[in-house]
This record gives C-alpha cells, sequence and structure tokens, in this order.
C-alpha cells in the first residue's frame, strides 16, 4: 500500500520529519492521560514510531502516519494492527488513533478511521476490527460508535498492566464485522 487518501486525510507511512511532532503530541499530558506510563521522552516516542512502522513494513498495514495536506504535514496516527498478545481480546485486528490535540474536534479521527476500517475489509480482507479504550475515554468511544463499531459489553477486560484498584484498569471492546459477502 502506498497510502489511503480520505477528502481531507492522507495515511501513509512514517517518516523522519515525522518525529518532532509525534514527540511533542506523546509529551502532551491531555494526549497520554489514559495511559500509566503518561508522557514519553523523545526517546521513546521515536521508538515507539519505529515499531509503529516496523508493523506497517512487516504486515502491510499498521497505525500509519496521518498528514491533513495543506494545513499540516503530520496530525498524529490512525489505522489498523495486530492486538499486543498479552491482552485478553486477541487474537485481533484493531482500529487505533491519537492525534495532536490541535487537531481534536475536526472530524479528523472519524474520517481516517473509517478509511483504514473500510481498506481492512475490502484490501486486507479481514472480517472483523475491533477497538478498545479505558471505559472512560469517552472521545475514543464516539470514534468507534461513529465508525459504526458496537460495544460488546461481554468482551471488555481488565488490563492486566494495570493494579486492581486502578480506575482506567476497565477496558471497553467494541466491534466492527464486515457485512458485505466476501
Ligand atoms: C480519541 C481522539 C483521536 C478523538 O479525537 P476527536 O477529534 O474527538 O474525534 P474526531 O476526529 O472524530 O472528531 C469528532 C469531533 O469533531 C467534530 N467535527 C467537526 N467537524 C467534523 C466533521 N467534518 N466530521 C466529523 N466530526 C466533525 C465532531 O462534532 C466531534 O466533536 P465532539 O466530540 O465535540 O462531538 C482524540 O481525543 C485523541 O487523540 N485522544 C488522545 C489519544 C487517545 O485517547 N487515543 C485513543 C486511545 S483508545
Amino acid at each position: 500500500m502506498t497510502a489511503i487518501r480520505t477528502p481531507r486525510l492522507l495515511l501513509r507511512r512514517w517518516r523522519p520529519e515525522d518525529l518532532p511532532a509525534y514527540a511533542a503530541l506523546n509529551a502532551d499530558p491531555e494526549v497520554r492521560r489514559w495511559w500509566s506510563a503518561g508522557v514519553l521522552t523523545r526517546r521513546q516516542s521515536d521508538a515507539q514510531a519505529a515499531k509503529l512502522q516496523a508493523h506497517i513494513e512487516a504486515h502491510g498495514f499498521g497505525f500509519w502516519a496521518v498528514e491533513a495536506p495543506g494545513v499540516a504535514p503530520f496530525v498524529g496516527f490512525v489505522g489498523l494492527q495486530y492486538v499486543d498478545a498479552h491482552l485478553p481480546v486477541g487474537p485481533a485486528v484493531e482500529a487505533g488513533w491519537r492525534l495532536a490535540r490541535s487537531f481534536w474536534g475536526l472530524g479528523y479521527a472519524t474520517e481516517a478511521a473509517g478509511a483504514a476500517v473500510e481498506y481492512g475489509f475490502d484490501r486486507l480482507g479481514f472480517r472483523e476490527i475491533l477497538a478498545y479504550a479505558v471505559a472512560g475515554n469517552l472521545p475514543s468511544r464516539r470514534v468507534m460508535e461513529r465508525i459504526g463499531m458496537r460495544h460488546d459489553p461481554d468482551a471488555d477486560f481488565h488490563h492486566p498492566d494495570r493494579p486492581d484498584d486502578d480506575p482506567k484498569r476497565r477496558h471497553v471492546v467494541y466491534r466492527l464485522v464486515r457485512n458485505r459477502p466476501v
């Protein structure tokens, strides 16, 4: 895949020039509020971007860098990846998103995620794509709902890396099943 285009966005492979903007996004406590690790250093952020790009190279899909042509060369990432094996929802393909705060409230995440799941069904042949989030992460849950995912309460789980008393331990799972014949 070279890139996925939507009316306003381009989902593409990562470039070295994305790294400072990705590090700035990961240094924002508001963006990172759902992760127990909190904000990331530049080094951690760069390592994470390398891992995301490695998934794209290995599998032909992943959490792509998102560009808004004419607006900004990098606004965050959106895409599909294999669920981490230590989580109780896999094996599965998940949709995920993380945008810099200045690009929230514009519908970018929904626009990119809708295109990514369509690509997953039409081009990659997946039959189901899920997404999960900390139960309290309502903006992320709204993206799931806007792209047509449905909450599957039976699949909700407690994150294995979080202590019992952590209010961000409970995760909700949403699913989208391909509705067209293969
Ligand atoms: C999750 C996240 C990507 C959602 O971003 P978002 O901007 O709220 O989501 P969208 O891009 O779909 O935009 C939807 C908002 O834009 C508004 N909007 C404006 N123009 C729009 C358009 N053309 N189309 C759709 N929505 C539009 C919608 O009304 C909606 O606003 P509302 O939530 O106040 O009702 C963002 O909050 C984020 O990066 N959070 C930190 C990282 C994170 O939590 N990632 C997910 C971990 S599971």
